[in-house]
């Protein structure tokens, strides 16, 4: 698990990443003498992570105070970026809330000063970098550093591959996984010189299973799953882990987003239900947020189900939702 990598602008350095805990600090030679104390030492750490685990089972879980952090939502005009902005004011954060649809954002934006607390709104096409770079621009200097960054705009077409016309593929990878980058790139500065910040992923069950009908929004949120896993690590390995991540990854929500979707494997959530589990993640610095949390099992049964049970299951479990298929509409 030793791995090189090189860092731009100091020359060459090696990257060495380390798993987290008291006994790995440097564990990771790449000496071949070493090896064997190696495997001993991360026997140890993941002995002791466990024990840590299970102690931590007995404490209750401490909220971090978000009273006064600035807080940036994309897509907060709707659904599950508008309830989470909710959630901030009322825990008295400052907010920054962007989407592409003014009177849904304002709407957001007049039920949050309601509660009492501060709202700058800015209308951004997050399919556009340099919308959103303008817009960043905006934030830093009309209202600080932002210290809470949750990518939540999201769009989604049901169609399978060949119904889905080119410039919607382009455009759901634009607002679903590009912004991401845009977003991060521009706050996420600040946050290394502050040491403190964390940024939110909203993800989704499709980014863990692959869904007929969705092959375009599960190919953007498999990327942001693995977007968040990685700037996770990338954090890590420059020891910026005061910078927390979280991702979140619910099954179907009633917001709209997706027409009549069902499925025998979940009721269906509400937004509020979801909304509260992000947020309270987020407070935990909960790492990933799956809900219904069985939702962690299902890549695990991709990999070790065999192909006849894994169909049964998928045949079991009877994902419908309305979607543009070929050759006829139908209810899928
Ligand atoms: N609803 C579900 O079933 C479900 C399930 C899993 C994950 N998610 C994810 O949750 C997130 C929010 O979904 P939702 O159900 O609240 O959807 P929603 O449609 O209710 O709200 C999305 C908001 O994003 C805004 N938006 C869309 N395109 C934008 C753009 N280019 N720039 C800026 N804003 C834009 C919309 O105007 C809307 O206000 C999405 O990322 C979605 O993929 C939703
Ligand atoms: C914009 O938001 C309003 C209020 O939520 C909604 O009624 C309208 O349909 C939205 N427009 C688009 C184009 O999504
Ligand atoms: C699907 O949803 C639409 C409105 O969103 C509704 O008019 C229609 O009857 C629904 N179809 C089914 C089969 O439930």
């Amino acid at each position: 698990m030793n791995f090189h990598g090189t860092a731009s602008r100091m020359g060459s350095v090696k990257v060495k990443p380390s798993i987290n805990g008291p006994l790995s600090e440097n564990a990771w030679g790449g000496d071949n003498m070493n090896v064997y104390v190696d495997i001993l030492l991360l026997l140890l750490t993941i002995i002791y992570s466990y024990l840590e685990a299970f102690v931590k089972l007995f404490i209750p879980v401490k909220r971090k105070s978000v009273n006064g952090e600035i807080v940036l939502i994309t897509g907060a005009g709707h659904g599950i970026g508008k309830i989470t902005a909710l959630k901030f004011a009322q825990l008295e954060s400052v907010l920054v809330l962007w989407d592409i649809n003014k009177s849904g954002l304002e709407q957001t934006a007049k039920e949050c000063r309601d509660i009492g607390t501060k709202v700058y709104t800015y209308v951004v096409d997050c399919s556009k970098r340099e919308a959103i770079n303008a817009a960043a621009d905006k934030v830093k200097q009309e209202v600080g550093d932002v210290n809470i960054l949750i990518n939540n705009a999201g769009i989604v077409f049901c169609a399978d591959v060949l119904t889905l016309q080119d410039s919607q593929i382009e455009k759901i990878f634009e607002v679903n996984i590009l912004a991401h980058f845009w977003t991060t790139r521009a706050f996420l500065p600040s946050m290394i010189s502050n040491n403190h910040g964390h940024i939110v992923t909203v993800a989704s069950s499709a980014g863990l299973v692959g869904v007929p009908y969705l092959v375009d929004y599960c190919s953007t949120k498999f990327a942001a799953v693995g977007y968040h896993k990685a700037l996770t690590a990338e954090l890590d390995a420059i020891q910026k882990s005061e910078i927390k991540t979280t991702c979140l990854c619910p099954v179907f929500v009633n917001t709209g987003f997706v027409q009549n979707a069902s499925t025998r494997f979940s009721p269906n959530l509400e937004p509020e239900d979801v909304a509260s589990k992000l947020v309270d993640g987020i407070l935990t610095n909960k790492k990933m947020v799956l809900i219904p949390p069985v939702v962690s099992f299902t890549p695990v049964l991709e990999f070790y189900l065999p192909e006849r049970a894994l169909k049964a299951l998928n045949k079991f479990s009877d994902i419908k939702f309305d979607a543009k298929v070929q050759c006829y509409d139908k209810n899928k």
